[in-house]
């Protein structure tokens, strides 16, 4: 139907006859000779009808609406100096029409601009609800272009060093990664249910068992949870496992990966090895286990100088087992009056948002004076301000402020005010702009979480994470003891503080397995009826394994400089998780829930 794309002309093609197929852009006439821009996944190219080259062309032109698809026939000519258009790549060249020909009008209200030339403004809403409309505009096929390139490097990378893909269920058991599942159930073993996978993670250990040795899978996973930016409810994977290589071995074979494909998506050359910190050094530093090491502002630990002193918010913090921490901002004495970092201001807002109560703070002043509001400056005495300022680093101009409470409060209230300041004060480009790629290996994570409100274990990243062996120690009859408190050999990859993927070497005793489910609080007879299955093969020459998984959807949304992977999914789901173009999820006849055996107790009423 076409001899060439519309972005692909240039002045070089001038004189030759082609054959063009496309969306009108938009049509501009310019009273007698009538302008098109024609739009394909290539690009934009002016078609110029004249009426001297026919009636029948020029009324074929003559009441195009835009998004109308084309068929032209033309001959391509050099346009005169006047009209070049150098923000176009076929900007110096036209097509003048022989033959138009409409291979489908448009006939409805086009909900929003779809031409090259209108801003992205659109609501998302609308965006997602007319998602075919929205594909057709420049930004969405670029960012789908570059996943695909991604996707493209990925295989061949994996290829060269010997993986193969294989394809896992669907429908299969509840596999735990800490989200909520989705449920199907079976019409054919009535009262049964399939629960969608969280992750492939079972089945590619058991590949390892079944002896493949190096697999990968772009996966799709589903988890029932609540949704950001960055989560979908279903969403993509590049999903890896690999037998008889340690973490060491791990690590670099997955550097290299993330190299190529910056390399061949970005153009840009990552200096390796990665960067590496414990999670215990990160929670410290940071407050977070993914931290964004673009910039600075590190928190400080003061919990030991304020132990003491007279100030209740700070010493009491301390007394019940909590921390008092500092966020140094340098520069914030300018940047940030006391209005906004008190009750009411952004500031202060951001840290509540977190949990906290409130944030204290001091400013430093000339040749290390220290200034503030409330008690805090009574109660240091001389020996305590100088070790605050010694510990901070801070100068003259800096601001510090305080986070006081339990510890896990403190960290993400702090985390939290640190990443806004960041954006606030120009520390970090927008993410369109960003050119800048932190990689961050975190390493050492706990094998597990206590959370407090259930009064138990839980596992922090899965229940399939080998521990490290020097915690473990090598008397089973100890496990028990010494597993709660073990480190796992699991690392997390961080790009800018964003959790870009994350695996473990796994556990491949089944004694051990069954004593981490145990921990978990799944007592015996359970663990062994869920997973009796993987403890079978992990008693039938499992070998040593590990793998990874990276958020695919994550990983393109930080190449394309996106701020949500909704823009580098296709067809994504909302943060209710629906699609509002088809609608799902829906309602059904109730013969199909007879069918399944199942029952609704939804009551509108309720909800
Ligand atoms: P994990 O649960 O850390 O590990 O997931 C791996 C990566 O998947 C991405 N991710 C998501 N992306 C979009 N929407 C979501 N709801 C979502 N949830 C996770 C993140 C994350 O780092 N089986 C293990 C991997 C392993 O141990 O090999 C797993 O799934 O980028």
């Amino acid at each position: 139907m076409r001899s060439h794309g519309c972005g692909d002309l240039r002045q070089d093609a001038s004189g030759s006859s082609v054959q063009l197929c496309g969306w009108v852009d938009r049509r501009r006439d310019h009273g007698g000779v009538i302008f098109i821009d024609l739009r394909d996944r290539s690009g934009v190219v002016q078609i110029t009808v004249d009426p001297d080259n026919g009636a029948e062309v020029f009324a074929a032109a003559e009441h195009l609406r835009n998004e109308t698809v084309l068929q032209v026939n033309g001959v391509v000519r050099a346009r005169p100096a006047e009209s070049l258009n150098d923000r176009l790549a076929t900007g110096a060249i036209e097509v003048l029409a022989s033959a138009i020909t409409v291979l489908n009008p448009v006939r409805g209200n086009l909900p929003f601009p779809v031409s090259v030339h209108d801003e992205d403004n659109t609501r998302e809403e609308l965006r997602l609800r007319y998602r075919y409309l929205d594909l057709r505009r420049e930004r969405m096929g670029q960012n789908l272009r570059l996943r695909h390139q991604t996707v493209r490097a990925i295989r061949g990378y994996l290829e060269a060093e010997g993986f193969i893909e294989v394809e896992t269920p669907v429908l299969t058991r509840s596999t735990p990664e800490g989200a909520r599942d989705y449920l199907v159930p079976s019409r054919v073993c009535g009262g049964e249910w399939f629960a969608l996978p969280q992750s492939p993670q079972l089945f590619k250990q058991l590949l390892m068992v079944g002896g493949l040795e190096r697999y990968y899978q772009i996966a799709r996973c589903f988890r029932d949870e609540d949704l950001r930016a960055d989560r979908q409810p279903e969403f993509t994977q590049l999903d890896m496992e690999m037998s008889f290589l340690d973490q060491e071995q791990i690590l670099a074979l997955n550097e290299g990966l993330i190299a190529q494909i910056w390399k061949q998506v970005k153009g840009v050359e990552l200096p390796r090895p990665f960067p590496r910190m414990s999670w215990h050094d990160a929670m410290e530093r940071y407050g977070t286990d993914r931290p964004d090491t673009r910039y600075g502002m590190e928190l400080v630990n003061v919990s030991d100088l304020v132990a003491g002193i007279g100030f209740k918010v700070f010493s009491g913090a301390v007394a019940s087992g909590g921390s008092v921490k500092v966020l140094p901002v340098p520069g914030g004495n300018e940047a940030l009056s006391n209005v906004r970092i008190k009750p009411g201001g952004d500031v202060f807002s951001e840290a509540q948002a977190a949990g906290a109560g409130g944030l204290a703070f001091i400013r430093v002043r000339e040749g290390g004076e220290i200034d503030t509001i409330g008690a805090i400056k009574d109660n240091l005495s001389e020996q305590a301000k100088a070790e605050l300022l010694a510990r901070t680093g801070a100068l003259p101009g800096t601001l510090l402020l305080f986070g006081a409470g339990d510890t896990t409060t403190v960290n993400k209230a702090l985390d939290r005010v640190r990443q806004f300041l960041a954006r606030e004060l120009g520390l970090v480009k927008p993410d369109r702009e960003n050119d800048q790629w932190n990689f961050l290996w975190v390493v050492d994570f706990p094998m597990f979480e206590f959370n407090q409100d259930e009064h138990r274990y839980e596992a922090l990243h899965h229940p399939f994470c080998a521990p490290n062996t020097e915690d473990l120690g090598t008397d089973p009859a100890a496990w028990a003891d010494t597993l709660p408190t073990a480190r796992a050999q699991a690392y997390d990859l961080v790009l800018n503080g964003l959790e870009l993927g994350g695996g473990s070497l796994r556990i491949h005793n089944s004694d051990l397995q069954r004593q981490v489910l145990q921990t978990v609080g799944l007592p015996l007879e359970e663990a062994n009826q869920q997973f009796g299955f993987l403890m079978d093969a992990l008693d039938l020459g499992a070998p040593p394994h590990g793998g990874i998984a990276f958020g695919l959807d994550r990983m393109v949304m930080l190449l394309a400089g996106e701020e949500s992977i909704r823009d580098t999914i296709a067809f994504p789901k909302t943060q209710q998780a629906r699609c509002l173009m088809t609608g799902a999820p829906g309602g059904v006849a109730s013969k199909q829930l007879q069918e399944l055996h199942v029952a609704s107790i939804w009551d509108p009423e309720q909800d």
